[in-house]
């Protein structure tokens, strides 16, 4: 355990398999450390349970920093903003006492997701043969928006005309390719729908890239939050079964606006098992009742679209390749004591394909849904973990099966977490 692997000013937490992780508790958890918490990608397709008193809401677009009252919360360039459910979040947390406004800052630069770019992605799923089982919250439509240089940015609404104009573009597109889709052009719906909280766009609008760089400059610390994993990358993932953006750390400065030497550590979050939600292969997949039995254990059902998440064996090839791409300098381990009534546990340590071992990640959906992973079995601990605060508190084999995750991820096991409490968690000088 190496926890100045959390250190300098500019930190980014990742998530290392197939999001779900638990980034949320590890940031929640980070965030008492620094002043800035700024989100580089992804949407409302991302979702966490925060607690206020005795509320539980859903989260999917202000990040969960927001509930540490004297932290700023930014979303960057590479984020794709919802603003009907930004609002809506933003109204509810202001009814319950933390009002966000003063606090977060979009960025102009960021694109926007309206209403047509989520009819698209559910008649593009409904067409597909191939689903990807997408959150349906628009997220690859909007991200295609951006690269095909038709879509809509915070900073075109900070003028209403010129956002109206864009967007009726936008609309008359989404129309054409949702009848190619065999889906009704009349769900693109209209500029008057898709504009409706146009008009509280200035009371957010940030330039994040200056912002943090002018943060930094005052000795301030920040926290670049990462959305979904790095098994989702639209790169690095298990593609086409993946988001449609960079989820990576590298993506944390492109989607932020600061350069890439500005950061000083790289947290990887993962999780002491392995989870999926959507289609594509998952190789250490449990056998039905031990699915079932982590399923209930880990409460994995997902947070925006209440999906069971499918449940499996910790996959080391995954977290050591995410280990590389991501260059992490520590690794927060969450949900250990989900695995505290196991009698045995095993960890795939390698991949076979076709007769020959040590393969690596592939770069193919079809070669990962072939490759047999190669297992190690070890003893559970069967003792509870959540009370645990220090490494001594731990069970010994808890503690021997901490110490061969970190030597097959080959990076210091930074953090652990005990529980879905803030305080559940050890970390050491
Ligand atoms: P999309 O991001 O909605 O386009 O969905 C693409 C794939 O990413 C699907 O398999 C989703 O289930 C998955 N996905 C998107 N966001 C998350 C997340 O926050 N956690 C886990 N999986 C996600």
């Amino acid at each position: 355990m190496n926890t100045s692997a959390l250190g300098g000013a500019c930190t980014v937490v990742v998530g290392c398999q197939w999001g779900d992780e638990g980034k949320g508790k590890v940031v929640d958890v980070l965030a008492s450390d620094v002043d800035l918490i700024a989100r580089y990608q992804g949407g409302a397709n991302a979702g966490h349970t925060v607690h206020v008193g005795d509320q539980h809401i859903v989260l999917h677009q202000v990040p969960s920093g927001i509930l540490h009252r004297d932290k700023r919360c930014l979303l960057g360039n590479g984020v794709v903003i919802d603003l009907a459910q930004f609002f809506d979040e933003v109204d509810h947390l202001a009814g319950r006492g933390v009002n966000p406004l003063g606090r977060i800052g979009v960025c102009t630069r960021a694109h926007v997701v309206f209403p047509y770019h989520m009819a698209l992605d559910h008649a593009a799923e409904k067409a597909a043969t191939a689903k990807i089982g997408t959150t349906g919250r628009g997220i690859g439509p909007a991200y295609e928006s951006k690269t095909g240089r038709r879509g809509v940015r915070i900073a075109d609404l900070l003028d209403t005309r010129r956002g109206e104009a864009r967007v009726a573009q936008g609309i008359a597109w989404a129309r054409d390719r949702l009848r190619q889709l065999g889906a009704d052009p009349a769900l693109a719906g209209t500029v008057g729908d898709a504009m409706a909280v146009a008009h509280r766009v200035p009371a957010v609008a940030a330039d994040v890239g200056t912002e943090i760089s002018a943060g930094l400059a005052a000795g301030k610390r920040v926290l670049l939050e990462g959305a979904q994993g790095t098994a989702l990358d639209v790169d690095h993932g298990t593609y086409p079964f993946v988001t449609s953006s960079n989820t990576t750390a590298g993506a944390a400065a492109v989607g932020t606006g600061i350069g890439p030497t500005t950061i000083d550590s790289v947290v990887g979050v993962v999780k002491a098992y392995t989870t999926r939600v959507g289609n594509g292969p998952l190789p250490t997949a449990f056998d039905p009742p031990m699915d079932e039995r982590v399923r209930q254990l880990g409460g994995e059902f997902g947070a925006t679209t209440g999906r069971p998440r499918r449940c499996g064996w910790f996959d080391a090839v995954v977290v050591a390749y995410a280990a590389r791409v991501n260059g992490l300098t520590g690794i927060a381990l969450t949900k250990l004591d989900v695995l505290d009534t196991l009698p045995e546990i095993r960890i795939a340590t390698g991949y076979r394909l076709g007769g020959r071992g040590g393969m690596p990640f592939p770069a193919t959906a079809s070669e990962l849904e072939r490759v047999e992973p190669v297992y190690e079995t070890v003893p559970g601990w069967q003792t509870p973990t959540t009370e645990a605060r220090r490494l001594r508190d731990l069970p010994r084999n808890a503690r021997a099966y901490l110490d061969r995750l970190e030597e097959l991820a080959g990076t210091p096991i930074a953090m652990i977490s005990v529980g879905t409490r803030r305080s559940q968690v050890i970390r050491e000088p």
